[in-house]
């Protein structure tokens, strides 16, 4: 039988963290065989927010390298860059067309950047949903893995599907979100309330994939735990769950496990083995970032195989979203 198809998406704004790990990555490399998967670097939602243009052709690059570095293969899935491929774009023009804004007020992340950003919110942050919706929907796309905080936007995607297919036949497959049980948003370091994120401002917040041993150590240290200095998990004390989870995710051991080992020991003793244990996975990985973005044109000809091959896929698609729609 045919496998079925995943797609994914991960923004170029650089500081990859260990949430985008825990939540995204390290489940699309361990999905991966079992399926035929599509991985973008989607940098032309990065532009929906300013950007140096510089830092952002750097953080293009840091990104695609990462997720060849986490594990993912050539062999199962395309990795590209979604600038390179027009179709991403097109689509999205299309299905803004027939997408009532009402839907995308109701967004509730834009909801959150726009407030940030007042009086400069683009007309393409609005629209981010939609373009989201293009990539997903240009590969019949069966299943998406994401963090929490996409469950929305791959809902919406589903609806905007369901209304095209309606007005003009079947075209579009319906896609499901997958988002893990565990991991799918792992929490700030210093403000375990808020989701561990990418922003320079709360460098203290979240562990970057590419934080050296010291940087690891320190941040942990200082991570927010409470006054209770009982090791256990429990929802409603955010500091240590978070750290526990993680724990957890890292090392694979069952909740109850885990408090065990810790029992009797002190929030110091959690904080080095944690920080030993994200600096353990994390290594490997690093050293084979260093390796494929230091060979001259290694990673650029692995993008443009990417690109190459999600082409394919696309054109086809978007012929016949024009062919319906009847501008062909
Ligand atoms: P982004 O970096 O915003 O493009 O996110 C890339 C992927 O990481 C998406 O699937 C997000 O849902 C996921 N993600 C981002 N932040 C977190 C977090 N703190 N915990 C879990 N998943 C996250
Ligand atoms: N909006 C997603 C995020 O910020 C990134 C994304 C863009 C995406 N297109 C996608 C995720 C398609 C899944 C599928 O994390």
């Amino acid at each position: 039988m045919d496998k079925k198809r995943v797609f994914s998406g991960i923004q170029a704004s650089g500081n990859l963290h260990l949430g985008n790990y825990l939540g995204a990555i390290r489940n699309w490399v361990k999905m991966q065989n079992q399926y035929h998967n599509y991985f973008c670097v989607v940098d032309l939602h990065t532009v929906t927010v300013p950007q140096d243009p510089s830092v952002l052709r750097t953080n293009i690059r840091e990104v695609a390298g990462l997720l060849f570095a986490a594990g993912i293969e050539e062999e199962d899935s395309v990795v590209f860059i979604q600038s390179h491929v027009r179709a991403h774009s097109e689509l999205a023009w299309l299905l803004n067309c027939i997408t009532p804004m009402g839907w995308l007020h109701r967004m509730t992340q834009f909801k959150e950047k726009s407030e940030q950003q007042k009086e400069e919110v683009s007309v393409g942050l609005f629209d981010y949903p939609v373009l989201q919706a293009a990539d997903i929907l240009l590969y019949d796309t069966h299943l998406v893995p994401v963090g929490e905080d996409q469950k929305q936007h791959v809902e919406l995607c589903r609806d905007i599907a369901q209304r095209f297919n309606y007005r003009y036949g079947d075209v579009f497959v319906l896609p499901d979100a997958y988002i893990p049980p565990i991991g799918g948003r792992v929490m700030g370091l210093v403000n375990p309330e808020k989701k561990m994120s990418k922003s320079e401002e709360k460098r203290d917040d979240s562990i970057f994939l590419l934080d050296t041993p010291d940087q690891i150590r320190s941040k942990v240290k200082k991570a927010t735990t409470d006054s209770l200095r009982e090791i256990r998990f429990d929802e409603k004390r955010y500091g240590i769950n978070n750290l526990l989870t993680v724990y957890q995710l890292l090392t694979g051991k069952e909740p109850a496990e885990i408090e065990n080992h810790f029992t009797g020991k002190s929030y110091k003793d959690l904080k080095e083995q944690l920080a030993e244990t994200v600096i353990e996975t994390l290594q490997p990985l690093q050293e084979r970032y260093r390796e494929l973005t230091g060979e001259d044109g290694y990673l650029d000809d692995m993008l443009a195989r990417g690109a190459e091959r999600a082409e394919a896929h696309a054109e086809n698609k978007l012929q016949q979203v024009y062919n319906k729609i009847g501008l062909r």
